[in-house]
């Protein structure tokens, strides 16, 4: 299938092995995920060392998987796509040095691709691949939320002849949106990742029994020289941001801890994780339904006001940042972006305001390397290709 635009992705900055062909950047022919879940959810967090090893396991038979799927072979393809960063510097590796050496067998190019700008390539190749025939480029800058595991980050996305610029537009100061959900569900003994329990659990739940507050992020907190709390946020300047579109989620996690010691909730929770998770008679795979069956009314509404809280942040900032840059369209991505609650409200908002707001699948919301492949195919009509001696850049920022 010579000159039939196919890119091979290969994702693995996390804990999650992918790979997928997609065709014109726009048509998905594959896309495989291995998830490492199992491996991590005993210890409530991706290890980095078993992700590594993971990841050596299942990157040949993901990536054979990806091409038997789409029915092509290693030659029909036209370039090979990999995550260089951000993300852990072994798990990155592992993807690297494949695609180096299959693009070196194949004498394929190799394009190297930010996870995060794959992230808000995932609604664009969402969206591209609902709409039939010719392609119009697209014109219209959007406002992108990238709100993962590992960042929440604003950017202004602008479209210059089929390429994309990107600059920063707010960030998270300490822990990311998915970061908050996965530490209260494991405060709370419920499963890692902790997001997609949370967004289950919170149905159940009353969203305004705990009145959770975020307080606006003062000047003073960024401009101080104070260093910042996370590796995450060494990645990117963050004083001469707007502090409207600053995040910070340490704060509500801390809070939960408090209303859980309050309210002696710690010996349920660890009742919890044993019958569901931990214990001899833990199901094997616990269901919601698993998961209701042991938590009482106040653990329920305070999931529920917890993620109406985390949720009307996000929004609030999402909003205000669209309103100064005047963008009409807004992208929301990210693993993140797979939540209810999120989806109804910012749409609910959107409809109201008058914008376009555009979501991933809910597969293509959390890591994928469909993502990976499409963010890559601007790239290959620039021929901008990656050099022999591409490496891992655990702290890669995007865009300015
Ligand atoms: O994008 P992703 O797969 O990996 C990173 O790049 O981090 O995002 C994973 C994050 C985890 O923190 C997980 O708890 C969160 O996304 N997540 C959710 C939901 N599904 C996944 N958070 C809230 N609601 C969900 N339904
Ligand atoms: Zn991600």
């Amino acid at each position: 299938m010579p000159g039939a635009d196919l890119v091979l992705g290969i994702e693995s900055s996390c804990d999650e092995t992918a790979a997928a062909v997609v065709q014109h950047g726009s048509h998905t022919l594959s896309s495989v995920v291995a998830s490492q879940i199992a491996t991590h959810a005993r210890y409530g967090g991706v290890v980095p060392e078993l992700a590594s090893r993971e990841h050596l396991r299942a990157i040949v038979p993901v990536v054979r998987a990806a091409l038997t799927q789409a029915n092509i072979t290693l030659g029909d393809l036209d370039a090979i796509a990999v995550t260089n960063g951000p993300g852990l510097a072994g798990a990155l590796l592992v993807g690297i040095a494949y695609a180096k050496s299959l693009a070196f067998a194949q004498n394929l190019p190799l394009i190297a691709v930010n996870h995060l700008e794959g992230h808000i390539h995932a609604v664009l190749l969402n969206e591209r691949s609902m709409q039939d025939g010719e392609l119009p480029l697209d014109t219209e800058p959007a406002l992108a939320l990238v709100v993962s595991g590992g960042h929440t980050h604003l950017y202004l996305a602008s479209p210059i002849n089929g390429m994309w610029n990107y600059t920063l537009v707010g960030r998270t100061l300490d822990d990311a949106a998915g970061e908050a959900f996965d530490k209260v569900a494991k405060l709370l003994g419920l499963g890692y990742p902790g997001g997609p329990w949370i967004d289950s659990l919170a149905l159940h739940g009353n969203p305004r029994s705990v009145p959770f507050a975020f307080s606006q992020i003062k000047t003073k907190l960024h401009l101080a020289g104070k260093p910042p709390r996370t590796k995450a946020a060494v990645t990117a300047p963050i004083a001469d941001l707007d502090t409207h579109f600053l995040f910070s989620f340490s704060g509500i996690k801390t809070a939960v801890l408090r209303y859980v010691e309050l309210h002696n909730l710690r010996p349920e929770a660890e009742s919890r994780r044993d019958a569901l998770f931990t214990g001899p008679d833990a199901p094997t795979c616990p269901t919601v339904e698993d998961a209701l069956a042991h938590c009482d009314q106040l653990t329920l509404d305070l999931i529920a006001s917890f993620q109406y809280a985390v949720v009307g942040d996000l929004m609030k900032k999402t909003f205000a940042a669209a309103e100064s840059l005047g963008a009409t369209r807004i992208l929301v991505t990210g693993g993140v972006a797979a939540n209810r609650e999120l989806r109804l409200r910012l749409n609910a908002e959107a409809a109201r305001r008058n914008l376009r707001l555009s979501f991933p699948t809910l597969a293509l919301s959390t890591d994928n390397a469909a993502m990976i492949a499409a963010a890559a195919w601007p790239r290959l009509q620039a021929r901008q290709f990656a050099s022999a001696d591409l490496s891992a850049d655990p702290s890669l920022a995007l865009g300015r």
